[in-house]
């Protein structure tokens, strides 16, 4: 293996300019930790929301951003027990994805699943994980079970349709605009429903209503997944994109029984994130494997190209993921 340099090219963002490309130290592994030679790194909304200076990194994390990669262990910190160097992994990260070398927790770390490519590979931890933790643990849907994605063209529900079709649940998604629920029937949502052009809770409560809502919207949607939720449902916040601070009427959360709850993933400790990262190998990657998840990849930008990359999330034109071409 030939060395490795002492510099790399890293995205910096600073409040108010445009992302920029820097030379900075090489990143290094830590005790648990290991070196990715990055191949590809997904961009998320979070990451939109950190530049904000609302989603500040964890204790320790790199302050570059980039929440997950794909590539090759290249280096090994002190008491690495599950990596071998020349391992090919997906990671999920605490910061630090956009740049030619990140650090990753071991425990944080995943298999490529058989049959994905690294573009692929890399455009799965920070969505899986998250659907994982919060609509199959937080929120236990259960075959059978009805379950409602809101956002459902985008990163997150474009894999959170997949899981839970895998799962057996049936499945209702919304979206902005008929091509973005197009998106979510094609991805096997049962009813896709464009919010623009229908309500989306009078649709729900026609049908009897869901089991599981995942939401990123928040804002008027809360009162409306609390309204179409079935006796014993379950509501998960992962985002606000309408706004934390609503007025509820919740006589509903009342007599049907509800439970509302919510969580963030970069904010767990790492051996929560590890045993979420098992999980997902031990559960999901067998649906990779059979075809019945795939991330939908929505374009690929250079690593300088980090700003474009960005604004095209910003400008909510594209469905799926946005990624980051680092190397070959
Ligand atoms: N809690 C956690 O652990 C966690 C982890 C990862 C992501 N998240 C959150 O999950 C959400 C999805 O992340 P992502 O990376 O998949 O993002 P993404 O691909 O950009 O998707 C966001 C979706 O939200 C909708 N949207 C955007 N602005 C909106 C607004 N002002 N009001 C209502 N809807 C809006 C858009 O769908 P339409 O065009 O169909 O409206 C868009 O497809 C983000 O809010 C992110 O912060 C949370």
């Amino acid at each position: 293996m030939t060395a490795l340099p002492e510099k790399m090219r890293a995205i910096v963002a600073s409040p108010g300019t445009p992302l920029r490309v820097e030379q900075i130290d090489r990143a290094i592994a830590g005790p648990g930790q290991v070196l990715i030679k990055v191949a590809y790194a997904g961009i998320n909304r979070p990451d939109l929301i950190q530049r904000m200076g609302a989603y500040p990194p964890p204790k320790g994390a790199p302050d570059t951003m980039g929440l997950e990669c794909s590539g090759e262990i290249v280096a090994i910190g002190p008491d690495v027990s599950l990596w071998k160097l020349g391992d090919k992994v997906c990671a999920l990260l605490p910061g630090g994805g956009y740049a030619d070398y990140a650090w990753a927790d071991e425990g944080s770390c995943m298999a490529i699943p058989d049959g994905l490519s690294m573009l692929e590979a890399a455009a799965l931890p920070e969505t899986v994980l998250t659907v994982w933790a919060n609509v199959f643990e937080r929120a236990a849907l259960q075959p059978g079970e009805a379950f409602l994605v809101h956002g459902g063209a985008s990163g997150i529900g474009t894999t959170a349709i997949q899981m839970a079709k895998a799962h057996g649940a049936k499945v209702f998604a919304t979206a902005g605009g008929p091509e973005k629920a197009g998106l979510c029937a094609k991805l096997g949502a049962d009813v896709a429903i464009d919010y623009r052009a229908q309500s989306f809770s009078e649709i729900i409560k026609a049908d009897g209503g869901v089991d599981v809502v995942l939401d990123m919207v928040g804002g008027p949607y809360v009162q409306q997944n609390l309204d179409c939720l079935k006796m014993d449902g379950r509501c998960v916040q992962i985002a606000f994109l309408q706004g934390p601070q609503v007025e509820l009427n919740l006589m509903a959360m009342m007599l049907k029984r509800l439970t509302l709850t919510g969580s963030t993933l970069r904010a767990r400790p790492v051996a929560e994130k590890a045993r979420l990262a098992r999980a997902v190998e031990a559960h999901v990657w067998p649906w990779v494997t059979k075809g019945l998840v795939r991330p939908v990849v929505d374009s690929v930008f250079d690593l300088e190209e980090a700003e474009a990359a960005q604004a095209k999330m910003q400008a909510n034109t594209h469905a799926g993921k946005i990624m980051l071409k680092v190397s070959d």
